[in-house]
C-alpha cells in the first residue's frame, strides 16, 4: 500500500516508517520539523516539510494517491498546550480538519490517528479505564485528541471515511526525545546515563501505564487491516509509579543513583491505566514487551547513542 505518515520523523511516527518499510508498503512522511528529526528517518524514504495546516497538503495528496493515512503529527506537550492553547488546536484540530479533508476529497481508504488514553479521560474514577470511561480532559491536549476523534466520526458518518484512533497510554522507547518535557524514562534513562539526577516530582508514587513503542507500532499495523471503525486503548492495563520505573532504570543503567523528590507538577494526574482488552477482542492486538524488556532496549539505544557521540 502506499502510506503517508504524519509526524514520521516524531518519536512513535520514526518506529512506524520503519514497521510500515518491513512490511512492504510504500512510505512517504509530512513532518514540519517542530519537533522531529531528519535522523529519525533511516531509510530513503520521500519526505516533505510541510506543516500539516498548509494548503500544500492538498497538492501532495492529489500527486501520490494514498491509500492510507497513519496521523501522528501534533503538538504533543500538555504544558505547551495550557500555556498556548491556540498554538496546540492550530496544530491539532486545524491541522488534523485540513488532514481529513485531503483524505476525503482523495478518497483514502484509511485513517490512523493517534489519540491519548493518558489525556482523555481526565483524573480516572475508575481503573484500568475502558474506552466508555467519562472523558473530561484537563488539559487544552487532551480536548484537541478528543476533538480529533469527533471530526474522524463526523467524516465516516459525512463522507464514509474508515478510520480507527487509537489512544495510547505513556508511550516509552528508542528515539524518545530526552530533552522535551514528556516522557520520563526518555529523560530519566538520559541522565543517569550522563551521571546526572533525575528528580521525581512529588512523592513518585503518581502511575502511568507504560507502553512499549514496537508495541504501539504494531497496533497501528493491526488498525490498518482492521475493516471496521473503532477507537481502542492502547495500553497494558499494569499500573507502574514513577518511583518503580526510576529504580528499575537504576538497575538497567547500573548507575549508582538514589531517589530524589522534587516540588509536585501542578495539575498533573495521580492515577493513569487503561484497559486494552477491546483491542486484543477486535484488533488482535496485546502488548509483546514487559516493562523491563522495553526500558532494557531503551537503555541500550540511549547508551548506544553515547558511544556513538
Ligand atoms: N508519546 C506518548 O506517550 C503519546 C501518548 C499519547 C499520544 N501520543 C500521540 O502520538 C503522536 C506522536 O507522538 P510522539 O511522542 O512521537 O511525539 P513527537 O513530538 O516525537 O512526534 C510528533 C511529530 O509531529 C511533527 N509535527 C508536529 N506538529 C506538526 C505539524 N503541525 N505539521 C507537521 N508535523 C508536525 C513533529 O515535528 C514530530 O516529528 C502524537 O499525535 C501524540 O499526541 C503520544
Amino acid at each position: 500500500m502506499k502510506v503517508l505518515v504524519t509526524g514520521g520523523a516524531g518519536f512513535i511516527g520514526s518506529n512506524l516508517v520503519d514497521a510500515c518499510l518491513q512490511d512492504g508498503h510504500q512510505v512517504f512522511v509530512v513532518d514540519n520539523f517542530s519537533t522531529g528529526r531528519r535522523e529519525n528517518i533511516v531509510a530513503d524514504v520521500p519526505v516533505y516539510p510541510f506543516n500539516i495546516q498548509d494548503a500544500k497538503m492538498d497538492e501532495l495528496f492529489r500527486k501520490e494517491q494514498f491509500d492510507a493515512v497513519f496521523h501522528q503529527a501534533a503538538q504533543m506537550d500538555v504544558r505547551r498546550s495550557v500555556q498556548d492553547p491556540i498554538f496546540d488546536a492550530q496544530n491539532n484540530i486545524l491541522g488534523t480538519i485540513n488532514l481529513l479533508q485531503c483524505c476525503v476529497k482523495y478518497q483514502v481508504k484509511k485513517v490512523i490517528f493517534a489519540s491519548s488514553g493518558g489525556a482523555i479521560y481526565g483524573e480516572q474514577e475508575s481503573f484500568p479505564a475502558t474506552e466508555n470511561h467519562s472523558q473530561t480532559p484537563y488539559s487544552p491536549y487532551g480536548i484537541t485528541k478528543l476533538a480529533g476523534e469527533k471530526y474522524l466520526f463526523y467524516y465516516a458518518l459525512t463522507y464514509g471515511l474508515h478510520y480507527v484512533a487509537l489512544r495510547y497510554a505513556n508511550v516509552y522507547g528508542p528515539r524518545q526525545n530526552p530533552r522535551g518535557e514528556a516522557g520520563v524514562v526518555a529523560i530519566f534513562t538520559r541522565m543517569l546515563l550522563d551521571g546526572l539526577e533525575p528528580i521525581i516530582n512529588g512523592n513518585g508514587k503518581q502511575t502511568r501505564d507504560f507502553v512499549f513503542v514496537k508495541d504501539v507500532v504494531a497496533a497501528n499495523i493491526k488498525a490498518l487491516h482492521y475493516e471496521k471503525n473503532g477507537v481502542f486503548n492502547i495500553g497494558t492495563g499494569i499500573e507502574t509509579s514513577i518511583n518503580q520505573v526510576f529504580q528499575k532504570l537504576v538497575q538497567l543503567t547500573g548507575v549508582d543513583a538514589v531517589e530524589k523528590h522534587g516540588p509536585s507538577a501542578s495539575g498533573e494526574q495521580f492515577r493513569s491505566v487503561i484497559d486494552p482488552s477491546l483491542a486484543a477482542q477486535k484488533l488482535g492486538w496485546r502488548p509483546r514487551h514487559d516493562l523491563t524488556e522495553g526500558l532494557q532496549e531503551t537503555v541500550d539505544f540511549f547508551r548506544n547513542q553515547n558511544n556513538a557521540s
